[in-house]
């Protein structure tokens, strides 16, 4: 059992510098000047503590399109980007909809060791949207899957969505929802507004997404089910879930936000450079304030990556047939910082509930978005809130380059992040 001293750290951005032990895999102490015997010492001066990170959209690609991503190096990239844990994906190639497949994901996770892997089921055979997949299975696996998902596609059919909220509800899943109504995205490239007008790509229109969020909410309140809808793109979504949650039924139902979504609008299509390519897709500047907006104050529940890698054949192409996704992992918490903390719309402790304590409570975990403090599980992450860097997509650890951040100057840099009391990741390099 190693320990690690943390020392100079402020745990939540607040108050002087104290030291952290920990050691094997809990907080052992919490104090000033600790002196103490340690296997490693981490200097900090004065960084902020925070429980890890955890993503509850994450693909990783494996197995199927391991050139694009794989377990260990998205592993790599969740580490570096200060995640402890992440949900990877069930649109993989054979599709996540049974035991074998997610525990295969799931043992890759464990044997990597870099962060805790959560396989995400399908909700329906090969998302293909017409008959439930074997939840309970991927359940009672020893992967234990909690969270099922079509990612990608839409559970369009209203009966079976009902049916994964109820069957779900009966071990404690969640069903997480990609919104988007595919009558109304036939052919659709772009948000459909000015832009995408103006250049002539076929539109994405807002309620695609709105008519999918407000007929799920429904169907959550009335089976009891939890829902969480995935990647939240508009203004209106985040009306919806105003309304919704401010009623009674509201507590099963929660939502997350993309880095993306909280940044980047359609003003980028100019170039049809397909790294700005998403699904779904970026939106208008009024989207964008109202997302900040709904994130601040708990409408949406958590920041989400969506990471998206993609192989460069998939990016480096006209941009109808590019395929939608950008990578996420390293660069959430710049973009969490420069759009809600600099902003002065969270402030640390705000970050530690938006990207660790509520996506951990949405999934169930019970030892990730834990407090920091002596006695519980040592998951944490040691942010430089003011120190800047600028993204080189060539060098981050996922093995596509597709991320719309590249060159952009981002505040906030990962300093160390530990899984159960072990450095995964320390100033910008994997440990293992
Ligand atoms: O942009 C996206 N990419 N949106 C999705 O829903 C799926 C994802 C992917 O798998 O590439």
């Amino acid at each position: 059992m190693s320990r690690v001293l943390l020392k100079d750290v402020r745990p939540y951005g607040e108050g002087e510098p104290v030291d952290v032990l920990v050691d094997g895999e809990v907080i052992a102490e919490i104090g000033t000047e600790l002196e103490v015997d340690a296997d490693e010492i981490v200097h900090a001066g004065g960084a902020v503590l925070l429980p890890g990170f955890v993503d509850l959209h994450t693909h990783l690609r494996e197995p199927g399109r391991e050139d694009a991503e794989t377990v260990e190096t998205g592993s790599m990239a969740a580490a570096l980007g200060g995640y402890t844990a992440v949900f990877a994906m069930a649109n993989t190639d054979p599709v996540a909809d049974n035991a074998v497949v997610v525990e295969h994901v799931w043992r890759r996770g464990r044997e990597i060791g870099l962060v805790d892997v959560h396989p995400v089921g399908a909700v329906t055979v090969g998302l293909k949207g017409e008959k439930l997949a074997e939840l309970g299975t991927m359940a009672r696996s020893a992967a234990g899957v909690r969270v099922f998902s079509d990612d990608g596609h839409c559970v369009h059919d209203p009966l079976i969505m009902r049916r994964a909220l109820e069957y779900t509800s009966s071990f404690g899943g969640v069903v997480a929802q990609h919104a988007e109504e595919p009558r109304l995205t036939v052919g659709a490239q772009a948000h459909e507004g000015a832009n995408a007008a103006r250049l002539g790509l076929a539109g994405w229109p807002a309620p695609a997404e709105e008519a999918i969020v407000a007929r799920d909410c429904l169907l959550a309140g009335h089976t009891g089910g939890a829902l969480h809808i995935c990647h939240v793109s508009t203004a209106g979504t985040a009306e919806i879930l105003r309304w919704w949650k401010s009623r009674d039924a509201a507590g099963r139902v929660s939502a997350e936000v993309t880095p993306h979504h909280l940044l980047l609008t359609d003003d980028r299509l100019d170039t049809y450079d397909p790294v700005n390519k998403v699904n779904p897709p970026l939106r208008t500047e009024a989207d964008v304030l109202a997302l900040r907006r709904a994130l601040a104050d708990g409408t949406v529940d958590c920041v989400a990556t969506d990471h998206a890698p993609h192989a460069a054949q998939d990016k480096d192409c006209e941009w109808s047939a590019a395929r939608p996704g950008m990578l996420g992992l390293q660069t959430a918490l710049g973009v969490v910082v420069h759009t809600m903390v600099r902003t002065g719309l969270l402030d640390w402790r705000g970050v530690a509930r938006v990207m660790s304590e509520r996506p951990a409570e949405i999934a169930g975990l019970a030892d990730q978005g834990r407090p920091v403090a002596a006695g519980e599980p040592a998951n944490l992450v040691l942010v430089d809130p003011d120190a800047e860097w600028t993204v080189r997509a060539a060098e981050l650890a996922s093995l596509g380059q597709n991320s719309p951040f590249d060159g952009m100057r981002l505040p906030g840099r990962v300093v160390a992040t530990l899984l159960r009391g072990r450095l995964t990741a320390h100033e910008g390099k994997v440990r293992r």
